[in-house]
């Protein structure tokens, strides 16, 4: 395995990303814990299934979130090939853990071998800077025991897609990693101020994370689900929650939420079980093939899309703007087919689809510079705004077998 890039982005880390060093005090450490156990709900995990469980985190950096599991009670194995981390690790767990079962190993993921298995494994911020993420990712599930839970965190090709567009656009018109950070500086001011606000990082170490890191290689959730089933996983749970289109066409009670998007929830007076209606006839009819077919086109679509901006870094940004374009505008209309159904909010996604191929279409110019960029973004509503996107996404694997 070619560990080159991983070294590289861990050497920039190491220098440059501080969040790894944050001193951690009781105060500190608290206010962690419960920005912790409000993600596991959202994941529907309750804190109790950490009590005393066995929990395996790989690639644990600095140990932080391991400390937090362990005072929600895991027995916690930290397997970590940074030296440096394995140090503050140590230190940390002297000072604060709570349960005294915890191990601390100074090895490579893929060289890790233990012959038990764990209730808990995660696995977070780590796949995605590697040069492999599915092989990783396959090795990583190996690790969990039957009935147990996988929590992974990830950098999704959809909801990293405009960060990977911002990344281009850097790497567009910066001469070197000084300007890239000025740039940013300028470009993404507000996107860095709102990270700022609610992630907690330093501007520092939001430009480091988001556009200097050589290696951010995302992955779909079909591609998630896939070595999943393969290791005999289900999809458990997802923050953000995963909307299902089979959720739709079944128009569960959520599904019929969906349809009145627009209405806001506020407004509807009653729910109408739309499930009744089938029962009426006893028959499945609600499956619209025509319509699924076409899903599929889009969803194909959104995956050649984001695959196209994936894992660019300064030394390698180039693409094929002609084929970019014509998927962009094929995407576009497509949406089109969906006036009809109110699934997601389609006038809303072609507008940014709209401006997504204007900004494509400039970066297409050789002579293309932070100015024009500048004007370009000034005047637009939808693309880069509030979150841009989703910067790592969370997914629940549960070993059934
Ligand atoms: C972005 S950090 C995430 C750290 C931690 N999991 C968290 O959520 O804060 C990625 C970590 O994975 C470690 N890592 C990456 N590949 C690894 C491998 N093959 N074996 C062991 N550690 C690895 C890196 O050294 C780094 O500390």
């Amino acid at each position: 395995m070619n560990y080159d890039i991983l070294k590289e982005v861990n050497k920039v880390y190491k220098k440059e990303n501080p969040s790894f060093y944050t001193k951690i005090t009781r105060k500190n450490l608290s206010k962690l814990i419960i920005a912790r156990e409000k993600l596991l709900l959202n994941l529907k995990l309750p804190k109790k299934i950490f009590q005393d469980c066995t929990l395996l985190d790989l690639g644990s950096g600095s140990g932080i979130y391991s400390l937090i599991y362990n005072h929600l009670g895991a027995k916690t194995e930290l397997v970590e090939y940074e030296k440096k981390f394995i140090e503050q690790s140590k230190s940390l767990f002297k000072k604060f853990a709570i349960n005294p079962n915890y191990k601390i190993s100074n090895i490579d993921i893929f060289k890790y071998k233990n012959n038990k298995k764990f209730d808990i494994v995660t696995f977070n911020g780590v796949a995605h800077h590697t040069q492999n993420p599915k092989k990783i990712l396959s090795n990583a599930c190996k690790f969990l025991n039957k009935k147990g839970f996988f929590i992974y965190g990830i950098g999704n090709k959809s909801g990293f897609f405009q960060r990977a567009l911002q990344r281009l656009i850097l790497y567009k018109i910066s001469k070197n990693e000084k300007e890239i950070i000025k740039n940013a500086k300028i470009l993404f001011k507000k996107h860095i101020q709102r990270a700022r606000k609610f992630g907690g990082r330093t501007t520092d170490q939001i430009i480091f994370d988001t556009y200097i890191n050589p290696k951010i290689d995302c992955q779909s959730t079909a591609e998630i689900n896939e070595i999943f089933r393969k290791n005999k996983m289900n999809m458990y749970s997802a923050f953000p929650e995963l909307n299902y289109s089979n959720l739709f066409f079944n128009k569960t009670i959520n599904n019929y939420r969906n349809f009145n998007l627009e209405k806001k929830y506020k407004k509807i007076q009653k729910e109408i079980y739309l499930s009744e209606h089938e029962w009426l006839t006893s028959t499945n009819y609600l499956f619209n093939s025509r319509l699924i077919n076409k899903i599929n086109k889009l969803d194909l679509l959104k995956n050649n899309l984001t695959s196209e901006v994936n894992d660019k870094n300064y030394k390698n940004f180039k693409l094929n703007y002609i084929r970019i374009l014509n998927i962009a505008n094929q995407y576009k209309k497509n949406i089109k087919h969906f006036n009809k159904i109110k699934f997601f909010n389609q006038s809303y996604q072609t507008e940014f689809l709209r401006e997504v191929i204007g900004l494509f279409k400039l970066l297409k110019k050789d002579n293309c510079n932070l100015k024009e960029i500048h004007n370009y973004l000034k005047e637009k509503k939808f693309i880069f705004k509030g979150t841009a996107g989703v910067g790592m996404n969370y997914y629940v694997g549960y070993k059934y077998k």
